[in-house]
């Protein structure tokens, strides 16, 4: 390699990372780098297994926070089921379709449609517009009929799709005489609370197991990074930055992804800085980079008035003594706030409604507590991150980029005019 001839611009050997798609976020890691995962890989399996005997499998709906890896323990399972059957002669194919981006019935079924299509014989044309619903179902019921005896659909973030109808339709297939193909479907939600709305919104032919991945604990992260140490140079990663990230990582939320991310972005940060090693303070400067990135994404559909109710509740626990708030409170600050951006309030039930919102997200944690039976009940809020993160998050948005850095806000605006701040380590 280091003899070819070429642009010396682009010969230099990365002094960072070696095989950096280790550390990519789509990157399915070999079967021995899955980390503490075995019982949930035996549960998945035990669900949809049947299907590798020629018998029907049973639907199987994951819940769990991201980064616990659902979406990996998923296409895994499924693709040893796949084989598995191959060896016993049963066509078992799998479809994996992230509904994040195939939010409607008509772009799920298409994607479907079309992959199920890919590498069969089959010749009907399917058209990519034009055409709705129904005819893609038709068009799954034919490919499954002439060229498999089974297939394994994983439907990941399926809380995204508009509609459940493609549950009742997959369940019932065989039921209604489309096919005679075993369907089994894994659904995949992060959001644990999409279980209730799913029982309002499917009937019960859509019969489903129910599995829980939990957060990964400090050590499991640690082993999933050591697993991928090799995307670094040797000798690159100084002692204690594995086990740094992943107590960090543990702390906030048990996210692989996340501990993934923040190793990949403290490798950055040393190449950038020429910095010949990956060091416990480059860790700690990803994280909060990354800490801020999930809070911007996770408020990135929220109105501005959720986002200036946020920042309410930050300034209210950098500048106080307390790390809850009551909702009068919040909206007090919060009207302040609204002055200083020149934005009409609304509410205070208003402001109420995207604080639940917010809670809903997982960026704060709402509490009802009894005040007593004089007093009635009221909410506490609760921030789960760090304020400060917060206000740098909510400061990304264009429109709120002139809010102070610090927070230090009265019910009446701002306490100080100038940016000028005690709290030094902010920014
Ligand atoms: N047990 C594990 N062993 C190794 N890598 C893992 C493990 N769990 C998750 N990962 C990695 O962490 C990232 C997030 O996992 P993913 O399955 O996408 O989580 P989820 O779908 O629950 O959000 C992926 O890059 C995945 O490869
Ligand atoms: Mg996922």
């Amino acid at each position: 390699m280091a003899d070819q001839a070429g642009d010396p611009l682009f010969q230099s050997q990365d002094p960072i990372f070696d095989r950096k798609e280790l550390l990519h976020v789509g990157h399915v890691p070999d079967e021995d780098r899955i980390v503490g995962r075995d019982d949930e890989i035996e549960s998945v399996a035990a669900e949809i297994g049947a299907i590798t005997r020629g018998d029907p499998p049973n639907n199987v709906m994951i819940y769990g926070k991201t980064g616990t890896g659902k979406s990996l323990i998923s296409r895994h399972v499924a693709t040893r089921a796949r084989n598995a059957a191959r060896d016993n002669g049963i066509d078992c194919g799998v479809l994996y379709v992230d509904c994040s981006e195939a939010n409607t019935e008509t772009r799920t079924t298409r994607q479907l449609a079309l992959s199920l299509k890919d590498g069969t014989d089959y010749r009907e044309n399917i058209p990519v517009r034009g055409v709705g619903t129904m005819e893609y179902y038709q068009h799954i019921w034919a490919i499954l009929e002439d060229c498999f005896d089974a297939v394994v659909v994983i439907l990941d973030e399926i809380d995204k799709l508009d509609n459940s109808n493609i549950l009742m339709q997959l369940s019932r297939a065989r039921e209604a005489r489309k096919t005679d193909a075993y369907i089994g479907v894994i659904g995949i939600s992060n959001k644990v609370k999409y279980r209730e709305t799913l029982d309002e919104r499917i009937d019960s032919s859509f019969g489903h197991r129910e599995l829980f991945f939990h957060p990964y604990d400090a050590s499991q992260l640690r082993e999933i990074m050591r697993n991928r140490e090799d995307a670094f140079q040797p000798d690159v990663l100084a002692d204690g930055t594995i086990e740094l990230c992943a107590a960090l990582a543990a702390k906030k939320h048990g996210d692989a992804r996340k501990a993934i991310e923040i190793l990949k972005e403290a490798g950055e940060l040393a190449r950038r800085t020429g910095s010949e090693t990956v060091s416990e303070n480059h860790i700690k400067q990803a994280q909060e980079v990354a800490e801020i990135n999930r809070i911007e994404e996770l408020t990135s559909g929220a109105t501005v008035h959720a986002k200036l109710a946020l920042y309410a509740l930050a300034s209210h626990i950098i500048t106080g003594e307390r790390e809850t708030y009551k909702t009068r409170e919040i909206y007090q600050r919060y009207v302040g706030i609204c002055d200083l951006v020149a934005t009409d309030p609304i509410t205070e039930n208003g402001l109420y409604r995207q604080l639940k919102e917010q809670a809903f997200l997982g960026v704060i944690e709402s509490e009802k507590t009894g005040g007593g039976r004089s007093q009635g009940s009221y909410l506490l809020h609760r921030l789960v991150t760090d304020p400060k993160h917060i206000v740098k998050a909510v400061r990304r948005d264009a429109s709120l980029e002139e809010l102070p850095t610090y927070g230090r806000l009265t019910e009446t605006g701002p306490a100080t005019g100038g940016r000028d701040t005690d709290l030094s380590s902010f920014d």
